[in-house]
């Protein structure tokens, strides 16, 4: 494992290994015997979009670590105002010993990987959200155990969470199914790959999905970028909503989790927010130990 684009680059085991890691950093955070794992590291961090938990997680994790972590705005960096990809690559590379960066094409990510010569971890892109998911495939064993026969149910867009549940899920060995209204599906190369390799239902009934599920997933209608587009959502994604009813339909032991920021009255109701913030906090706190696992993994 070289980087962390996305996570079907990543085996089963990779999976794993970096869940146990993250399991061991949490308990050493805890206990106070953390190690400087990454003694004298410099991580950049570029965003190209806002951000509250990866930022603080990762600034924090690469410190917590022993190591330095660059706070890269895109306003500042002259890549916002064209410098190539390619070029911006291999110039950090010369000074830094891994980055992370947040943006909007995919392919921004891979680029900075292929023209660079350190580790690229993707903090999100339109098309995927490696880093939460670990925390939430994290966040899952510790609550239930293990991943064996779990239904996870995602209600709402086929976003880049979406996209990168769907193959977490299924490569731990979860069954997967998400609804969404017509047009706002996953990728279409990774439904065809779930479906090949374990149990994805993509459905336009929300009952259907959330039917029995052991996790119940939700997200924003309107990702980042598409603000323009949020009334418009706003009348597609009516009912995609989780709610009291809904989750009537869902194990009674079922989790909710959210990757937040969170949009109460939209995507989720208030009370079924209130009643599993419990998850949804340990969800956000748990992004801080996969990702100084995935930082280590990458970095030592
Ligand atoms: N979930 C998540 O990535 O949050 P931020 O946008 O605040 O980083
Ligand atoms: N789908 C959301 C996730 C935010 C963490 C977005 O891309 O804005």
């Amino acid at each position: 494992m070289k980087h962390l684009l996305k996570l079907s680059d990543l085996t089963r085991e990779d999976i794993l290994s970096i869940l146990n890691l993250a399991d061991q950093l949490k308990f050493e955070r805890v206990n106070g015997v953390q190690k400087d794992y990454l003694k004298g590291k410099k991580m950049g961090l570029i965003f190209q979009k806002a951000s509250t938990r990866t930022r603080v997680s990762f600034e924090v994790g690469i410190y917590e670590l022993g190591g330095y972590g660059l706070f890269l705005s895109s306003n500042d960096l002259q890549i916002g105002r064209g410098e190539p990809v390619q070029d911006t690559a291999r110039v950090l590379s010369r000074y830094l010993d891994g980055i992370m960066i947040r943006t909007f094409e995919q392919q921004e990510v891979e680029d900075l990987a292929k023209y660079g010569s350190i580790p690229v971890i993707n903090g999100l892109t339109d098309y995927a959200h490696p880093c939460q998911v670990l925390a939430d495939l994290m966040t899952i064993r510790e609550y239930k155990g293990s991943f064996k026969g779990l239904k996870m149910a995602f209600i709402g867009d086929g976003n880049n969470m979406a996209n990168s549940l769907t193959v977490g899920a299924i490569k731990t060995g979860m069954s997967f199914a998400i609804a969404c209204p017509e047009g706002y599906e996953p990728d279409a190369k990774i439904m065809e790959w779930a479906r090949e390799n374990g149990e994805f239902l993509c459905t336009t009934s929300v009952e259907e999905a959330i039917r029995d599920a052991d996790v119940v997933y939700t997200d924003v209608w309107a990702s980042m970028g598409q603000e323009s587009e949020r009334l418009k959502r706003a009348q597609a994604f009516e009912g995609y909503q989780v709610n009291a009813p809904a989750m009537k339909l869902a194990k009674p032991d079922a989790m909710v989790m959210h990757c937040l920021p969170a949009h109460r009255g939209e995507e989720i109701t208030e009370d079924v927010f209130e009643a599993h913030a419990n998850e949804i906090f340990d969800e956000a706190e748990n992004r801080l130990h996969a990702q100084k696992a995935v930082m280590v993994k990458l970095l030592k």
